[in-house]
């Protein structure tokens, strides 16, 4: 089959129809997010991808899913397709893996001679695949296809050098899929350096990262490594991207277009040979939209996007994760395995878990604690559940019929509103630390953003 990539319906309908009068299966889509849909449930023949699909005529958009088609399908020959015929932008194609570059209007005989030579290159190409090596879950509980999903991809990006954005609600487990990564990638037995940017105060950036020397600035009483540094040959981490401010968007911009970076207070240029791999649960796309995120930064941290879809989207994994849970905890306090009832189990799928499986977690914590040790119950499960519950609407009334409870979730909730999300200055707003307004959120039932 070969794949067209147009976002122009007549060009689809004319190219599919010429393909399939030369004999060939056809499959015309008009976007990148079709494609790689395609791309990831089959293998097509060729692909014939337009360069300007979207409503950037740069081609910067053909290029992105260009380099994301070469991650899923590297031995899949792509013929680039541009109004324009720019050189630089063939240049940069081939560069990208492309084999072939072809000009609109084309003609009909040389476009079909060129994807006949194409194919029968790439098939001659000897194919090794090393799927069959064995994946490391790193834990990673569940069966729902949702994760099956999420995991095979983990499984065919590990062991390539591209850039990965985990993204998905706060406890979706976008961390251990970063460790997944990481363990499945032939940097394993390197450093997987784990960097919250979202708790790096602005000024102590460059030092974090890049490390100092001595004296470079008043505090820096001895030298320090950087996490650039302490990554190097292995894989660094950068959760929380959202959080980081322009200022420092720039200076990570740097390091991650060529690898260099220098340490405060000595000029000499290092290098650093690392996998990254970045995390949020912010809207990147919205925030690059309104100007809050540098859109080159964004293009680099995401080769690859992988989305962990909400608990609520996947219960089938909740028994699994249930039992886990009960299983690790039963098996670190030293205590028989407990069981849950049907009933318990079931409510427990029906609950709508703003902060997915480590709400899960906290929940199935406590209401072993509160169980008789044997067994499970629906009374227990709602008598945790229900306690966090209650705790929103406990305390003291005041004048105004507001409890002290009910005037901190406002609070949250306007601040969050304010700062559109962004955690850290809501955090700041509050003068709480971003862990301890993380508690508060799940305290109330607030959902991150
Ligand atoms: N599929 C899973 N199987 C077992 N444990 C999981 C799974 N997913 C998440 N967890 C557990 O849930 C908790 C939250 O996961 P993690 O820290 O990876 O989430 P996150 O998406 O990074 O959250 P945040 O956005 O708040 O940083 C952790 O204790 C983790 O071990
Ligand atoms: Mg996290």
């Amino acid at each position: 089959m070969i794949l067209v990539v147009d976002d122009d319906n007549v060009i689809r309908s004319s190219l599919s129809l010429l393909l399939k009068r030369a004999g060939y299966e056809a499959m015309a889509v008009p976007g990148a997010d079709e494609a790689l849909d395609v791309v990831r449930r089959e293998t097509p023949q060729l692909i014939l991808m337009d360069m300007n699909f979207s409503l950037s005529t740069d081609g910067r958009d053909g290029l992105t899913l260009l380099r994301q088609v070469k991650i899923f399908r590297p031995d899949v020959p792509v013929i680039l397709m541009t109004a324009w015929g720019s050189i630089q932008l063939a240049v940069d194609g081939i560069k990208a893996g492309a084999f072939d570059f072809i000009t609109k209007p084309w003609n009909n005989q040389a476009l079909l001679q060129r994807i006949d030579t194409a194919i029968q290159l790439s098939s001659s190409a000897s194919r090794n695949d090393n799927n069959s090596d064995v994946f490391d879950r790193c834990g990673i509980i569940g069966e729902s296809e949702q994760l099956q999903e999420v995991l095979s991809t983990v499984k065919r990006i590990a062991g390539t050098d591209a850039s990965v954005l985990v993204t998905g609600e706060s406890g979706t487990g976008k961390e251990l899929i970063a460790e997944a990564i990481h363990r499945n990638s032939r940097r394993r037995n390197e450093a997987f350096v784990k960097v919250n940017l979202g708790g790096i105060s602005q000024s102590l950036f460059e030092s974090e990262m890049f490390g100092h020397k001595k004296g470079s600035f008043t505090g820096a009483v001895s030298d320090r490594q950087g996490r650039f540094e302490l990554a190097d040959k292995g894989s660094i981490f950068l959760d929380e991207i959202g959080d980081l401010d322009k200022s420092c968007q720039v200076k990570l911009l740097r390091v991650l277009q060529d690898r260099t970076y220098e340490v405060l207070g000595d000029s000499r240029q290092r290098r650093t040979d690392v996998r990254v791999v970045c995390a949020t649960n912010a809207d990147l796309p919205a925030m690059v939209a309104d100007g809050r995120f540098r859109e080159d930064l964004f293009y680099r941290i995401n080769l690859i996007t992988l989305y962990l879809p909400p608990l609520r989207e996947r219960v089938d994994d909740i028994p699994l994760l249930v039992n886990h849970f009960i299983g690790t905890m039963c098996k670190t306090n030293g205590i028989r395995p407990v069981a849950v009832s049907n009933e318990a189990m079931q409510y427990m799928k029906t609950l709508p878990y703003p902060g997915n499986i480590r709400e899960l977690k906290n929940l199935v914590e406590r209401t072993l604690l509160i169980s008789d040790g044997i067994r499970i119950t629906l009374e227990d499960v709602r008598a945790s559940h229900g306690s966090t519950v209650s705790q929103r609407t406990a305390g003291a009334p005041l004048s105004d019929g507001m409890t002290l409870d009910d005037m901190e979730r406002q609070a949250i909730i306007q601040a969050i509103a304010r700062y559109k999300g962004n955690m850290s200055q809501v955090a700041v707003s509050l003068g709480i630390s971003r862990g301890a307004l993380y508690r508060r959120m799940e305290k109330y039932g607030i959902p991150s953003v």
